[in-house]
């Protein structure tokens, strides 16, 4: 891999100086950091098994900081019986469209204030971690590359909640990645997630997708709740890292 592959393009223009994003390394990690840095990087965003204690501790030794925790929740679809969705009669469950973007863009700004390892990160403009979500579900709805599907849940004209994936084919498996979800604010508790939720699982029964899966902040109940009252798994997790590189 080049370094110039590990420069985080989005990310550099949001905020204005090069970002890396390294989600793996080598016993070389030092050496990394110094062809990195050679580079003008000033911020390393690295995403690490979170069984690798090892690498951890190393990557905390070398000035890296843990900025959020996550596990992937799995939903197996091979023997899957698509699930009713009970829902108020007043809302309606849909695929989402280009002109619903500036509501879309409306909920995700408002549910993601402060959240994710982006905004832990208080040497990062708050101002400018706030438009990332608003500009992913935006990029989602025009990209194919970002997301295949966004599932939204209607009430009388107004977006309720949506729900992003991301189709991945190996030649072996063929599986969707949750992307970005959320439910506006006035509309929590009502088992609207879950029922957008459902709505996937049922499209991905369609799609032939062996499984579904979903990454979550561990401290994030009520998400990590749906998840488990749904049935689905933990077989994974991570830690997302920070690092600044120091000028001398
Ligand atoms: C997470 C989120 C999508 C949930 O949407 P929702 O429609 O309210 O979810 P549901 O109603 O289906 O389920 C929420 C469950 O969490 C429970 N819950 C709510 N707050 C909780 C808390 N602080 N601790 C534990 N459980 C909580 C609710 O009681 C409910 O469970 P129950 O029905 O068994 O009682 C919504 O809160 C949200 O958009 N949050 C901000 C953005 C976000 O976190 N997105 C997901 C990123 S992975």
């Amino acid at each position: 891999m080049k370094i110039n592959d590990l420069i985080s393009k989005l990310d550099t223009k949001r905020f204005g100086f090069k970002v890396a994003k390294v989600n793996h390394f080598d016993k070389k990690s030092e050496k990394l950091l110094i062809a990195l840095k050679k580079q003008g990087v000033k911020l390393i965003l690295s995403k690490v098994n979170a069984e690798d204690i090892t690498l951890i501790n190393t990557l905390e030794e070398l000035g890296f900081c843990i900025k959020d925790i996550q596990v992937t929740y799995k939903y197996d679809l091979t023997d899957y019986t698509p699930k009713n969705i009970s829902f108020d009669s007043d809302f309606m469950i849909r695929d989402a469209g280009k002109s619903d973007i500036p509501k879309l863009k409306k909920v995700a700004l408002e549910s993601f204030k402060n959240y994710g390892h982006y905004f832990e990160d208080k040497k990062l403009d708050p101002i400018k971690c706030a438009g990332i979500y608003s500009d992913w579900i935006e990029r989602s709805c025009k990209d194919k590359n970002i997301a295949d599907k966004i599932i939204v849940a209607e009430h009388k004209g107004d977006i309720a909640g949506f729900l992003s994936f991301k189709i991945y084919n190996d030649n072996t498996y063929k599986y969707a990645a949750g992307g970005l979800g959320s439910v506006a604010e006035k509309y929590r508790n009502k088992d609207i997630f879950r029922m957008i939720m459902v709505a996937g699982l049922n499209w991905g029964k369609e799609m032939k997708l062996h499984w579904e899966e979903h990454n979550v902040i561990i401290t994030n109940f009520p998400v990590n709740r749906s998840m488990s009252k749904l049935g689905f798994k933990v077989y994974k997790s991570f830690v997302t890292m920070h690092h600044w590189i120091k000028k001398k």
